[in-house]
């Protein structure tokens, strides 16, 4: 270990990094090619024989964010990026959970990620093994690690019916349970769709009934994770002392949320779409709903996040328009009250689709309860999206220690 903290070099400049990784790619054959300067998606290229491979060189103090991974997974599936065989993603300092996570689950063969140390370059994920055999050692460097935190409750929660909070609360625990937690989904909402989504013998109308998912470990070394839906009288923090993530979909009338539930959330999702007639009020029902949480709960912080965004070319001008209005209103709200903010997309959205628009198809033929995360390699919005707000939200929380544990 001593060793390796001596080997880990700490580059400030980012261009003295590139040039650190670019003497790096030569040492293992690679001819670099320098690309003009601020050519998007890439910042080196590299050649050897057939292989031409785009380099994305990132000198982060901290661990990569996921953002930055599915940014260059979406260069390279871009015309321009076809000329090339494949990416590498180097940075400095690690990738998080949520990034390795997505990678081992849609194993895409396109791509590599590497920790550049003094020496080498480590690799993260290297799906043919080509060069991983140059490790020095899996450790992150001593820096990277996080810091251990007690249960967190997150509320997802708006005073409007209908735009998403089910979905997000379900697939929310999903990530997280992808990511090595064992989760708990309180069901607030007297509806309980949560729980009709999540029995375990879809027959049943038992309304007690046990509701639960398992959700298999996408690397056979490591253990798998299980989503458990309790209503809210049956949930006591210390029979679950493992359950370090408590999602809780809300009812959209505050009142009908059990105050002492409200009371404990850390964290508060407001999912919200991008419509017209929702925003042409000034983004009324997101700051609505913020005061009405604060009023019971002085503590949490709140994101709005954008769900159903649709990504096509053809809505970026109307997308555009209608999130700069509800950027002026939520910031003008946060000015009284700070923990309150839009999370813009580019840090994480929900994109729609049409997984999630027919997710629950199986509580109508019968099937046992799923996420709509595809078991397959493979693009998945779902699982890419939800992974990306779990890592926006844990980049503001200290629970990623507790997934360690269990590895
Ligand atoms: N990103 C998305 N893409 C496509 N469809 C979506 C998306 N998010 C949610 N939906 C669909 O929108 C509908 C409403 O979602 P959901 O039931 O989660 O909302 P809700 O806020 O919980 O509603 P309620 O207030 O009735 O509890 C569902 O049919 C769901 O499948
Ligand atoms: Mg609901």
């Amino acid at each position: 270990m001593i060793l390796l903290k001596m080997a880990h070099l700490e580059f400030e400049d980012s261009y003295e990094f590139e040039k650190h990784v670019a003497r790096q790619c030569e040492e293992l054959g690679y001819e670099v090619v320098m690309p003009p300067k601020n050519q998007p998606g890439y910042d080196i290229e590299i050649i050897k024989g057939k292989e031409r491979i785009a380099v994305q060189v990132k000198c982060y103090k901290a661990k990569s964010p996921i953002a930055v991974l599915n940014r260059f997974m979406d260069f390279l599936e871009l015309p321009i990026a076809a000329s090339f065989t494949s990416g590498w993603l180097i940075t400095q300092s690690g990738f998080g959970k949520p990034s390795m996570t997505l990678v081992e689950t849609e194993r895409p063969s396109n791509l590599m990620l590497g920790v550049s140390t003094g020496k080498t370059i480590n690799w993260k994920y290297d799906p043919e093994g080509k060069l991983s055999h140059n490790n020095e050692s899996d450790e992150e460097p001593s820096h990277a690690k996080e810091e251990d935190g007690g249960t967190k409750y997150f509320g997802v929660f708006t005073c409007k019916g209908g735009v998403g909070k089910t979905t997000v609360a379900a697939h929310l625990a999903g990530a997280f349970a992808l990511m090595g937690f064992d989760v708990i989904l309180l069901d607030l909402d007297p509806d309980k769709n949560l729980r009709k989504l999540f029995l375990e013998d879809p027959s049943s109308d038992d309304n007690e009934g046990p509701a639960s998912l398992y959700v298999p470990p996408h690397k056979r070394d490591k253990m798998g994770s299980t989503i458990t839906v309790l209503n809210a009288d049956q949930w006591n923090e210390r029979a679950y002392p493992e359950v370090k993530v408590v999602i809780c979909d809300c009812s959209p009338v505050l009142n009908q949320n059990p105050d002492h539930l409200v009371e404990k959330f850390d964290y508060c999702v407001l999912p919200t779409t991008l419509n017209p007639l929702g925003i042409a009020k000034g983004g009324d029902v997101i700051t609505r709903t913020f005061a009405h949480i604060r009023k019971k709960n002085k503590k949490a912080e709140m994101f709005a996040v954008v769900n159903s965004y649709n990504s096509a070319q053809s809505y970026e001008r109307q997308n555009s328009t209608l999130l700069s209005m509800l950027e002026k209103s939520i910031s003008q709200y946060s000015q009284t009250d700070p923990k309150c903010q839009l999370i813009h997309p580019s840090y994480a959205k929900i994109r729609q689709s049409k997984l999630l628009q027919y997710w629950g198809m199986h509580i109508i033929d019968g099937s046992p309860p799923a996420l709509a995360f595809r078991e397959v390699a493979g693009r998945n919005y779902p699982r890419t999206d939800f992974l990306q707000l779990a890592g926006f939200l844990q980049d503001h929380t200290s629970i990623m220690s507790i997934s360690e544990l269990k590895q």
